[in-house]
């Protein structure tokens, strides 16, 4: 194996294979980029081409191209030369079963059931069973080449098909379940059957009588499925018009960008990042030919999505739902876009077209149009605070200022942050020197409070808003909150911190009371945070709390991880080789947990 991975890297060109995630400019004998590894404005990551290595002068990061890949995906050691030898079209080896051993066989172990699965999708919707589906793809204008390329699939009413057929495959139940493409039977489930004892005849099929679309990873391998309802919707509400797979070790959906092993060559190539809400919108735009399009599936944008497109290219045209849900999701996904140090635009289709409709109705040539005169995200938002508050009154212009303020203060720019609030000033018609002032001060203030390394993240995060929200808004959680909060350091060193602390000590002090009380207590500066939270924010927050849970973990470890980094340098390079191994170990057990 060591062999053949040597073979592969002399083969591998190592400023084509790092340029795939990094965006690098030529520079001497090799290329340079920002670093993938941690965050950073200004180049100082390296890939020496002939030398076959890269370093990065910030964070020391430093390896050949399987290290490279093993620490960017989080993948073993004899994946990323399976990824490499699969780049470069080179037959490996296969690798002796203890490679496959514990968690690196169950991921493989479910990557070869989703693949099983996306068969079975497939071809259900070329039988007689998919005449429905076939029918409903073709009056949407899906042709087949389509459902093709993109692995359309259909689930068969009958929910045990593919229970049938992967039992068939000789695949385990148990594997079945974990990947959540089926379910336990009532009965089994009363009797108490566990994941392991479960038997193929105890398991019916998750997806039932609805369209499939393969979810693929970065490199196209399907890990999960987003299955949608055939027809109108249900008015009760009660069969929800998509279902997707449940989280399991291939697939969070705070990770997942739908279609982005598709549209990572177009988007270096192009420069920039479509961003749409819905798989059907993704569809039709990619089938369009503007390629350079993913989806973010419904769900509030992470930053472990943005990150991987972050290396592609920073900028990006938001073309959300034009409904209400849409312009509220495409606001937040500004605030983070703009926390990533993104440039944006933000596409506004004609009223009540969404992408896909748009370009059925419109055609090719005006959604092109529409890109282009697409409008910068700040007058986008300075719109909506127009609608949404009333400026002819002195509070209403107040509140839009204070609704638009920390989206200003994440302008990196100065030069850019100035012309802005400037512009905003004019544009919500706040002519009264004092107001713009006070707005221009309170930019340039807000900028300069900001902790220096953490101005690639100021203001608070999404996952932050969250959780104070669902603190606030659940007391029934709030001592689960807590706990979690405390005992995994979640908010340390984030932008809350203190509030959260300060917030917690007046409700321990004046338990009976509600948040304005505890509020009184608070800095001003924090009390104008917590009101911006709480009333400022969009319509409910239900289940969201998990994911912000598992977005500040994930924050929490990243940040433990570079910690340790430099101490391992420093280590290292004083040669320490006890406490080497001890800091190695704490960082194997962090990116393990980091998974
Ligand atoms: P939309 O309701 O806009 O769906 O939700 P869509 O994709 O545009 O579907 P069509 O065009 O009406 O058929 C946008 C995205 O939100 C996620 C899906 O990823 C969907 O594509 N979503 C929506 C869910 O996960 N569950 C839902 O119940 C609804
Ligand atoms: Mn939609």
């Amino acid at each position: 194996m060591s062999e053949f991975s040597n073979q592969l890297k002399a083969q591998a060109d190592l400023g084509a294979l790092i340029g795939e995630y990094v965006k690098l400019k030529p520079a001497g004998n090799g290329f340079i980029g920002l670093c993938p590894f941690h965050a950073e404005r200004t180049p100082s990551f390296h890939v020496h081409a002939a030398r076959r290595f890269y370093y990065c002068f910030g964070c020391h990061a430093h390896g050949d191209i399987f290290q490279f890949l093993m620490e960017l995906r989080k993948i073993s050691f004899s994946e990323a030369v399976e990824a490499v030898a699969e780049r470069l079209g080179v037959e490996g080896p296969r690798w002796a079963p203890e490679d496959a051993a514990g968690d690196a066989g169950e991921r493989r172990d479910l990557l070869r059931l989703h693949a099983a699965a996306a068969a079975y999708f497939t071809a259900q919707l070329g039988a007689s069973a998919g005449a429905e589906a076939r029918a409903y793809l073709q009056g949407r204008d899906f042709p087949p080449a389509v459902w093709d390329r993109f692995q359309l699939g259909y689930a068969p009413e009958s929910g045990r098909g593919l229970a049938l057929a992967l039992e068939a495959d000789g695949f385990a139940p148990a594997l079945a379940l974990r990947g959540g493409l089926c379910q336990l039977r009532r009965e089994s489930a009363d009797h108490g059957a566990s994941a392991g004892a479960v038997a193929w005849n105890g398991l019916y099929d998750r997806f039932r009588h609805r369209l499939m679309l393969a979810i693929r990873d970065e490199r196209g391998r399907v890990i999960a499925f987003g299955g949608r309802a055939l027809g109108a919707a249900d008015p009760t509400g009660r069969t929800p018009k998509y279902l997707n797979s449940p989280e399991h070790p291939l697939y969070t959906k705070g990770r997942v960008l739908y279609n982005l092993d598709l549209a990572r060559e177009p988007i270096r190539q192009l420069g920039y990042t479509i961003l749409v809400e819905g798989y059907f919108d993704c569809l039709r735009v990619f089938v369009a030919g503007f390629e350079n399009v993913v989806a973010s599936c419904g769900t509030a944008l992470t930053s472990a999505q943005v990150a991987p497109l972050a290396r592609l290219s920073k900028k990006a045209a938001i073309n959300f739902d034009p409904d209400s849900a849409g312009a509220a999701a495409a606001e937040r996904s500004v605030g983070l876009l703009l926390e990533e140090g993104f440039q944006m635009r933000v596409v506004a289709l004609e009223s009540g077209l969404d992408p896909d409709l748009f370009l059925r109705r419109r055609g090719r040539e005006a959604y092109a149009q529409a890109l282009k005169s697409s409008r910068s995200f700040f007058d986008f938002l300075a719109a909506r605070a127009a609608a949404r508050f009333d400026l002819r009154r002195g509070e209403g212009k107040v509140a839009a200022v204070n609704h638009l303020l920390p989206f200003l203060s994440r302008v990196h720019d100065p030069i850019l942050r100035q012309s802005l609030a400037e512009n905003l000033a004019a544009q919500l018609g706040l002519d009264q020197p004092l107001i713009s002032r006070q707005l221009l001060q309170a930019a340039r203030q807000r900028q300069a409070q900001l902790p220096p390394r953490a101005v690639a993240t100021p203001g608070l995060l999404s996952a932050e808003r969250v959780l104070l929200r669902a603190w606030v808004e659940q007391p029934e959680r709030r001592e689960e909150i807590e706990t979690l909060v405390g005992a995994e350091g979640l908010l340390e060193g984030l932008a809350s911190e203190t509030l959260w602390e300060q917030l917690r000590a007046a409700s321990a002090a004046q338990p009976g009371s509600g948040w304005e009380e505890w509020a009184a207590s608070l800095e001003a500066a924090d009390r104008h945070v917590l009101a911006e939270v709480l009333l400022g924010g969009e319509a409910g927050i239900d289940g969201a709390l998990e994911e912000a849970l598992e977005a500040l973990r994930e924050r929490r470890g990243a940040r433990m991880v570079r910690k340790l980094q430099a101490s391992i340098q420093q280590a290292a390079a004083a040669g320490d080789r006890e406490v080497l191994e001890a800091l190695l170990r704490e960082k194997a057990a962090w990116d393990g947990r980091n998974r």
